[in-house]
């Protein structure tokens, strides 16, 4: 497994990789890998002849009171669990590779970033969007591949990729669950014992509304009121927000007379989770 830290040593080696007419699968993440990262690089293994990583906490996706300073890292661990699923090459750039003095350019897409975590992370998924386009630019891959976990930042990838002619193909990873239902995350790490229980709220909520929706209940509002009354009988807890909605433009949806995406984002103590499902009425 080759560990390439400068952004000409990745081109380089994607660029001979390519003149030996070899295929690219790319996995980027923030490290601290878990089950979920790992069914991601085991998904993209078999679609391309490399698999390449990327571990790069990106500061332009965090807002200023967020947890940039305090997010977990254990590079050594992620290297080893790399090796294991198979990656061939992990990028593992610093700040100054990726953002050098005098780095001007932003990139926005005008209407997802709007709805769900966007309108409490104002600047996240701008600097998502920035980061993607240069790894991609970087790497060069031909196939990428992202979680659902992050339904939001899918979407926005796949708009971007569409809208930047990015001859890329862009693969969803279903969501990795802990045995009791707690969707994987990094961030789960800063929970408490107590906390940790209350985390469980997300996953519960998800399955209350699957529940009453297929039992016929086609009001958003009266689905939402049940999960809200739900999610507050776990200490800690605060809704930032639950969201049916368009699953292609994350509009909200009153009436649930097709498949709709629940989206949530809960704050437990000051740990903020997200989970989402795909339901169908
Ligand atoms: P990170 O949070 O490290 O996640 C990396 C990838 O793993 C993302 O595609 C995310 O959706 C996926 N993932 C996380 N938890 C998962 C789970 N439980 N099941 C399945 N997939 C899961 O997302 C980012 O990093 C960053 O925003 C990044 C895209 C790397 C840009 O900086």
């Amino acid at each position: 497994m080759d560990i390439l830290k400068t952004k000409s040593d990745m081109q380089e080696w994607s660029k001979n990789k390519k003149n030996q007419k070899k295929t690219i699968c790319f996995v980027p993440t923030m490290g601290y890998l878990h089950q979920g990262h790992i069914s991601l690089m085991e998904k993209g293994k078999p679609l391309c002849d490399e698999l390449v990583l990327s571990i790069f906490v990106n500061p332009t996706q965090f807002g200023e009171n967020e947890d940039l300073d305090s997010y977990p890292s254990n590079i050594k661990n992620d290297l080893s669990l790399a090796k294991n699923a198979g990656v061939t090459a992990v990028f593992l750039p610093n700040k100054n590779q990726i953002y050098p003095e005098n780095f001007q350019t932003e990139i926005s897409l005008q209407s997802l970033p709007k709805f769900l975590c966007g309108k409490f992370r104002p600047i996240h998924f701008g600097g998502v969007a920035l980061v993607v386009t240069k790894l991609f630019n970087i790497v060069m891959p031909d196939v990428a591949i992202f979680g659902q976990k992050d339904y939001q930042q899918l979407q926005i990838i796949r708009q971007l990729t569409l809208d930047l002619d990015f001859d890329i193909q862009i693969v969803a990873g279903d969501i990795i669950r802990e045995k009791d239902g707690l969707a994987m995350s990094s961030r789960n790490a800063y929970l408490s014992k107590s906390q940790r229980a209350s985390a469980l709220s997300l996953s519960k909520s998800l399955n209350l509304a699957k529940e009453l929706i297929t039992k016929g209940e086609k009001k958003s509002k009266a689905v939402k009121n049940q999960l809200e009354s739900l999610i507050c009988t776990f200490p800690e807890t605060h809704i930032e927000y639950i969201c049916f909605c368009n699953p292609k433009t994350l509009e909200d949806v009153d009436i649930i007379d097709r498949q709709v995406l629940l989206a949530l984002a809960v704050k437990v103590g000051k740990t903020r989770l997200i989970d989402n499902a795909l339901i169908d009425p």
